[in-house]
């Protein structure tokens, strides 16, 4: 069948929905481009915002337009809405033929199979027969008019039994290595290290959405690494809510056929026990006694066995239990980027408590102060949440500090959105008022803006290597401001110095070992670099979210 699959949200879902694709052309399906082409629209979802909620709800909505206009389409959402809504979805939208969580993404085509099926049948006889077809060991809840939700994750299950039961390894393992979609990729793709979070912030969906905290086994993790290098990719970013938290205890699951199968991870308390006085030095012995591969293990490893790839990139950091042994390696690797993405949340300690985040400010800067020491140059990204239950104007006044202090390259901020199924939704009333968040978000990122102007400016006059993404054509125009951007309104405006006329030019797009976006202009009568190329840039410009300069070779 022909299928249009959206995705929103996370690079989760990015890669989630990689994944169905490649399962879904081995089973002789196609990808179109545009809904009109399709016979099966996918959605894959996202529910940690209430807004991206509402973006595909209101996809949904068009599509029921176009099924009652008498289309014949096959709707289907899947990843964390279908696991949250479940199986109300179905009842409120008659128009969505088939649900599938995040942690039964395997099953996926037979349920695109059963649902054509359905379609093609009378209404009877769909009902008798989708039941029966798609029996599932967790979780499955039928309509009765046949249409199916799949979602598993809302008991959290016991190590054992998860690695048992753990389908979803397979869908990362039939993963297909195709050079053509990496070329089209960029030469870039990710690789999950761990899948769920134990981690039960207060605000957040996930570890109802994902489940508990698996970990993949190394060997399929490198094993995955070197197949996407042999395939063309150049840069490899692992994935996990929390990466640094990845641990694998060898021996401990096993498949029946004795080999090693993911396993859900230790959660927070496997930390607090060395997190107060060796922080800086924990995931080693002592607490464990079998064969263990730590993250930074994972990193020597892949950087080791795979050294093809020349930037190896981990995303998301937990700010806590950060060890120094992480940092070690990144020091001795020259391959894995100096760059973190380790989500402060808020300045306030208050709040930080409030949200159950398990570490305080001083912790945080200190876990910088450490990353500082170990890497100069690393860049540091985060998110943050505006608008917190509570949060007065002196705990906003602490996170605007905690930005200034740290010095982030860049932050992804956010206004509280309550969830349904969260603690904060039922412990803490939503007291802030949606003016107070908005004025709260402009103020941080006008914060952000000048904080990161003054990172890149930093920049100005070194040579960088750039990860090149792709090509533009850029217009200066004539008089254009000179100096490094301005902020206003809560905007960020980027501005450079500009010529006497307006000059279009080709420039190249790309990232540097430490995240920060390039826009480089080469001589015209140069071949372009070609995208996942690594190419040495003069910089010679900055703004808040951007820097600019020559291509050198
Ligand atoms: N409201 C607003 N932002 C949230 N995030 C997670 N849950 C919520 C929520 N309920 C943000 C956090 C997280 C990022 C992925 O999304 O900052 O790091
Ligand atoms: Fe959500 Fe917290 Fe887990 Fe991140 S660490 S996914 S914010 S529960």
């Amino acid at each position: 069948m022909r299928v249009y699959l959206e995705t929103f949200g996370c690079q989760m879902n990015e890669l989630d929905s990689e994944l169905v694709r490649s399962h879904l052309v081995s089973l002789g399906h196609s990808f179109v481009d545009a809904t009109d082409a399709a016979e099966v629209i996918l959605l894959n979802t996202c529910s940690v915002r209430e807004q991206a909620e509402q973006k595909a709800y209101s996809r949904i909505g068009i599509v029921g337009q176009r099924k009652r206009a008498g289309e014949q389409l096959l709707l289907g959402v899947i990843g964390c809405m279908a696991e949250r809504d479940g199986i109300d979805i179905l009842r409120r939208f008659p128009q969505v033929d088939l649900l599938c969580g995040p942690s039964e993404l395997d099953k996926l085509p037979a349920l695109i199979d059963n649902a054509a099926k359905a379609v093609q049948a009378t209404r009877a006889a769909a009902r008798a027969e989708s039941a029966a077809v798609l029996p599932s060991r967790r979780g499955n809840r039928a309509l009765s008019d046949g249409r199916v939700a799949l979602a598993g994750n809302r008991t959290r299950r016991t190590a054992t039994l998860a690695a048992a039961e753990d389908d979803l390894e397979s869908l990362d393992l039939a993963r297909a290595f195709q050079p053509a979609d990496l070329l089209a990729a960029g030469r870039s793709a990710y690789v999950r290290i761990t899948r769920g979070c134990n981690k039960f912030c207060t605000y957040c969906v996930v570890p109802n959405t994902r489940g508990a905290e698996v970990h993949r086994p190394p060997d399929h993790i490198v094993e995955e690494c070197r197949k996407l290098a042999d395939a063309g990719a150049v840069e490899v970013t692992l994935l996990g809510q929390t990466v640094n938290h990845y641990r694998y205890v060898h021996g401990a699951a096993l498949t029946v056929n004795g080999r090693e199968a993911a396993q859900v991870g230790p959660g927070l308390s496997a930390f607090r026990a060395t997190a107060s006085a060796a922080a800086t030095t924990q995931h080693r012995a002592g607490a464990i006694t079998r064969r263990t591969t730590s993250f930074a293990d994972l990193l020597r490893r892949i950087h080791e066995e795979v050294p093809s790839i020349a930037r190896l990139r981990f995303l998301t950091s937990y700010p806590r239990d950060f060890g120094n042994d992480v940092l070690q390696v990144m020091q001795e690797s020259p391959r894995i980027c100096r760059y973190l993405h380790a989500p402060a949340q808020s300045g306030s300690d208050r709040i930080l408590k409030l949200m159950n985040r398990g570490y305080e400010v001083s912790e945080y800067l200190e876990f910088i102060e450490r990353v500082r020491d170990a890497l100069p140059d690393a860049c540091i990204a985060g998110d943050f949440i505006v608008g917190f239950p509570t949060e007065t104007d002196d705990d906003f006044e602490a996170t605007c500090q905690l930005i200034r202090t740290v010095r982030f390259k860049n932050n992804f901020i956010f206004k509280y959105s309550p969830r349904p199924g969260t603690v904060a939704i039922d412990r803490f009333p939503d007291d802030v008022s949606d003016e107070v968040k908005r004025m709260r978000n402009n103020t941080l990122l006008a914060v952000q803006a000048m904080v990161g102007a003054s990172v890149h400016r930093e920049w100005v006059g070194r040579t960088v290597e750039v990860f090149i993404e792709g090509l533009r054509d850029w217009t200066t125009p004539a008089g254009a401001d000179r100096g490094n951007g301005s902020v206003s309104g809560g905007k960020v405006h980027l501005a450079w110095e500009g010529p006497r006329q307006a000059v279009c030019q080709r420039q190249a797009i790309g990232r540097t070992g430490g995240d920060l976006i390039v826009a480089a202009s080469f001589p015209s009568d140069q071949t372009p670099p070609v995208p996942g190329s690594i190419h040495k840039v003069r910089i010679s410009g900055a703004a808040p979210l951007l820097l600019t300069g020559s291509v050198v070779s």
